[in-house]
């Protein structure tokens, strides 16, 4: 029997409670349990499982490496791939298992992907087929296979068997060798590896069983079972990233940007990082345990060669050992001779083999190859760039019209305002709390006539209540996950006991789409939007507080096979619902917790419930780089932290830095003091306001970088080395970065810091964005740091639009000028794009926008369309350029020239920004008003 549907849990430490039983007495004591726990309230580590708690884990951790035996026979071409079984010799004594040969298959695809599928063979009769994660990967993909004709056969020495090669585009081949076996990259020249899979021997392949008299399969944990009823069916296998100094990717973590080693000589014990989806309360900022989201994608990069990059398709629980250098000599087995390498072991619970590497050779090509694959970063609206403000919770309309008023008495822009489960009628979505928000319509309308928006919570869990008719819809159609024992899987969480929809059906997440419709959801408005929240699925008695492992989808697959894209799923049908709400024409907006591969495609992400302290300020930085480089760009942390109340200093701090986040908006939890930025007197109101400026004016660079990341995968917050991929100070560098390929951004994560150390890349110069101060790059500056602003810098050659009117909400800025901010380099010259449309619907698919290119050189500034030419205007725009600051020109000039109107524009010395406070001067063209989305030249005179 369950609780009580009316007993709702309202603080988030109730989440780690032990697995209770949902009777009454115990319910209390919980509570009374967690009311104590709140007050000292800390990670909970004993409630997530160990490596050493994992049997799959700790076995695989176990293994020597050389322990495999496997060999390649029967290698041919079919269907335009490479395939071969993998056997084992038979065994030496009678009673020891021998797997069944496995299928291989080798695929090469354009630009350098190789795709390498491992799986049990149908016809030899597994009790069931292995999960392969369904839509995740771009129909269109397929279409760029390369049709293998024919492979060659060579011969290392020392193999008691041949190898088997075939052609990679671009100079690069793949081999597969039979005996031992392990399969690779190498580039064709000098036979380099680049990639390999199972050098150290290290493959493991649990074939799924029919349980016989006495097996014994049933795995605890924290009082849960779970019967596992096929067996163990695990994977794992070592990856090996030639030529790289540093490995990174496979978010999520709250650690270090470039990966440590989780094992190896010298190295402390470690847990492997773990990709299991999980609600972790108060997460610490060091640690390689799983988060909420798992992408298993990693890169490796290093000054010799460059990039590479690694993703495993799988779905289950996944952890992943990076290996200290020298960990197999530790085993009496000498590394081969290969220069610098980084060795990997990659663990799954279950799933199968489906792997794709990526050659490079640069960190932009491996995330352009990923993207390919998995889908590029959807086009945001252009509100959704701009700055969020939510707090659990705003308690009604009034609050919620004061919040609003403030902002604006306070001349702070933002765009859209939040409402967590408070909302709502007793935490069923969908609905209201008609005490609390009686006009629902007309509160979104009045923010929409200030051209702002609102964003409402929808989670996955539906509350067990017979008259709420979700609910009962979905009781009906049978659209819950089950138990093991078949029945629909009751857990408990916000609402009490609640089911969970089964996402993985596609006609469920077309039904739930549906209830995303106007006339659906009652209350909503076209300025409403959506956010997705405890999609790992959060399970507050679930063992680990998640689904149990053997919980049952459609098709008969395990929960433990798809656990990690279960919030995909979810967040995919929100986003979806939200394009259907608007007949196909608006692009949707659907922030989510969970994620997976392809995420990207659906919308943004945030680094979940973190901590106002500084370690976690800069801890977001890592963990919003390693997001970027593994497609999901649009990503930010709670600027201010969830947890606890930031000492004000923080707070300032946070928004400086969170004004360069891609998805930028301030959260807190509901017992934290409120912390609007006007709350803290004058001098830190300002202070605030001048950092959400400073994103407001930089929102059409921002805007231009989320085009760039929508066709290429490349973040719009990157790490420095993809900008510098052979400055090796920059490799394991997680407190700066930069936005785009022109400004660079240095956190200050202590209190009261009066310097800064910034390391400036490259050879050309930075200017300070701020004062226009230039600064030598390839050098760490001492800086003195002053309240005001982080350290950021403008890189010489590069151009930045801007605009400078501050408004109360981005929509309100779509009609104004812009300012562009040309950067010289030593040779006085200088490069940018604008990208603009309409920024809501999705006609840009079809060329609705404009896309301009910006060239400094011989002292005249040219703009040309990027655009291919098209037979009509599907875009036009009526703004022009009132401003055009050249730093680093000598202020000698007066006037200026515009062809081809033939006009003058006067050359003045001005400030670098309008409003704000000591800036160097700097030489302006003032008053150009050339059209922005026409051609046209400005020669300094
Ligand atoms: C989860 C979310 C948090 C939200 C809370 C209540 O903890 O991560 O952002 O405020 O639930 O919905």
């Amino acid at each position: 029997m369950h609780g009580s549907p009316d007993c709702e849990l309202s603080s988030r430490s109730e989440a780690m409670a032990p697995n209770i039983n949902s009777t009454l007495p115990l319910l209390l004591l919980f509570l009374l349990f967690t009311l104590h726990l709140s007050s000292v309230s800390a990670w909970k580590k004993e409630e997530f499982r160990t490596c050493n708690q994992t049997p799959f884990c700790k076995r695989a951790r176990s293994r020597k490496p050389h322990s495999s035996s496997l060999f390649a026979t029967d290698v041919a071409i079919l269907n335009g791939a490479l395939t071969a079984n993998l056997r084992q010799p038979p065994p030496e004594s009678p009673d020891q298992d021998q797997i069944k040969p496995l299928l291989f298959t080798l695929s090469v695809y354009q630009n350098g992907v190789v795709r390498v599928k491992i799986d049990e063979d149908p016809s030899l009769g597994p009790p069931k087929k292995r999960f392969e994660v369904p839509d995740v990967i771009l129909p269109e993909f397929e279409s760029t296979k390369l049709w293998l004709q024919r492979f060659q056969t060579e011969t290392v020495d020392g193999d008691s068997g041949p190898s088997s090669v075939v052609h990679v585009a671009d100079g690069y081949e793949a081999v597969l060798r039979h005996n031992p076996f392990e399969v690779y990259v190498r580039e064709k020249q000098g036979k380099r590896r680049v990639l390999s899979l199972n050098s150290h021997g290290l493959f493991d392949f649990e074939q799924l069983r029919v349980k016989q008299e006495g097996d014994d399969w049933e795995e605890r944990f924290k009082g849960h079972t779970d019967v596992r009823p096929y067996g163990p069916q695990s994977i794992s296998f070592d990856v090996s990233f030639f030529d790289a100094d540093f490995v990174y990717g496979i978010p999520e973590h709250a650690s270090s940007f470039a990966l440590r080693p989780t094992r190896g000589p010298g190295v402390d014990d470690s847990e492997p990082y773990r990709l299991f989806n999980l609600d972790v309360f108060e997460f610490i900022h060091d640690s390689p345990f799983g988060l909420y989201g798992s992408i298993p994608f990693m890169l490796g990069h290093g000054k010799a060669r460059g990039t590479s990059g690694f993703f495993w398709l799988n779905a289950a629980e996944m952890q992943i050992d990076v290996l200290g250098s020298g960990w197999d000599a530790e085993s009496g087995i000498l590394l081969p001779e290969s220069g610098s390498r980084i060795d990997t072991l990659w663990m799954s619970e279950a799933g199968i083999v489906d792997t794709f590497f990526f050659i490079g050779p640069g960190p932009k090509d491996v995330v352009r190859q990923y993207t390919s694959v998995t889908g590029m970063p959807a086009m945001p609206q252009l509100f959704s760039t701009a700055y969020h403000q939510c707090r659990w919770n705003y308690r009604d309309e009034e609050d919620v019209e004061n919040i609003d008023s403030k902002f604006d008495e306070h001349d702070i822009p933002y765009d859209v305002l939040w409402l967590d489960i408070e909302h709502t009628d007793g935490k069923r979505y969908f609905t209201w709390d008609r005490v609390l928000f009686p006009n629902p319509e007309q509160m979104q309308n009045k923010l929409a006539a200030k051209g702002r928006h609102m964003v409402t919570i929808v989670d996955p869990h539906i509350k067990r209540d017979e008259s709420f008719h979700l609910h009962k819809e979905a009781t009906s159609k049978g659209y819950y996950v089950k138990d093991a024992t078949g029945k629909d899987y009751d857990g408990w969480c916000w609402p009490g006991s609640s089911s969970y929809l089964d996402m993985l059906n596609p006609e469920i997440r077309s039904w739930w789409s549906e209830k995303f419709s106007l006339k659906h959801y009652v209350g909503s408005t076209p300025w409403l939007y959506i956010w997705n929240d405890m999609n790992e699925p959060s399970v507050f008695n679930g063992p680990e507080v998640t689904m149990p492992r053997d919980a049952l989808h459609y098709g008969g697959v395990e929960h433990r096979e798809l656990h990690n894209a279960y919030g995909y799923y979810f967040h995919m049908a929100t986003s979806d619902g939200l394009v259907k709400r608007g007949d196909g024409k608006d692009r949707p907006f659907v922030l989510s917790r969970a994620f997976f591969s392809g995420s990207q495609r659906h919308g943004a992400v945030w680094t979940g419930d973190n901590t106002a302290d500084w370690d976690q300020l800069r801890v977001s930085v890592p963990m919003i780089l390693t997001l970027g480089l593994t497609g999901m760009t649009f990503s930010g942390a709670d600027v201010g932290g969830y947890f606890g109340n930031p000492e004000t200093e923080l707070l300032v701090r946070w928004y400086q830095l969170g004004a360069y986040y891609p998805f930028f908006r301030a959260h807190a939890h509901q017992d934290t003091k409120r912390r609007e930025p006007w709350l803290f007197g004058d001098r830190n109101t300002e202070l605030m306001r001048d950092a959400i400026h400073t994103r407001y004016a930089l929102l059409p660079y921002f805007y231009t970088l989320f085009r760039e990341a929508n066709t290429s995968g490349v973040p719009v917050m990157r790490p420095l080395w993809m900008e510098f991929p052979s400055d090796k100070a920059t490799f394991s560098n997680d407190e700066a970065f930069m936005v785009g390929n022109s400004l660079l951004v240095q956190g200050i994560y202590t209190e009261r810091a009066k310097y800064a150390s910034v390391y400036l890349p490259g050879g050309q110069s930075w200017y300070d964005l701020r004062t226009g101060i230039i600064y030598k790059g390839g050098t760490t500056h001492k800086l003195e740091v002053s309240e005001e602003t982080i350290p950021a810098f403008h890189r010489a050659g590069t151009i930045i639009p801007r605009k400078d009117r501050y408004r109360r909400s981005s929509t309100q800025m779509a009609n104004d000028p812009y300012t562009l901010v040309i950067a010289l380099n030593s040779s006085h010259a200088a490069e940018g794009e604008l990208y603009i449309d309409n920024g809501k619907s999705f006609e840009f698919k079809q060329g609705a926008y404009i896309h301009r290119h910006f060239v400094f050189s011989d002292g005249k500034v040219t703009s040309s369309s990027l655009v291919p030419k098209a037979s009509k205007t599907l875009f036009s725009s009526a703004c022009v350029i009132e401003r055009i600051i050249v730093l680093g020109h000598s202020s000698g000039p007066k006037k200026a020239l515009i062809e081809p109107s033939n006009r003058k524009a006067e050359i003045e010395v001005g400030p670098l920004w309008l409003q704000r406070g000591k800036s160097a001067p700097v030489l302006t063209i003032r008053r150009p008003n050339v059209p922005v989305a026409d051609d046209w030249t400005i020669k300094i005179l």
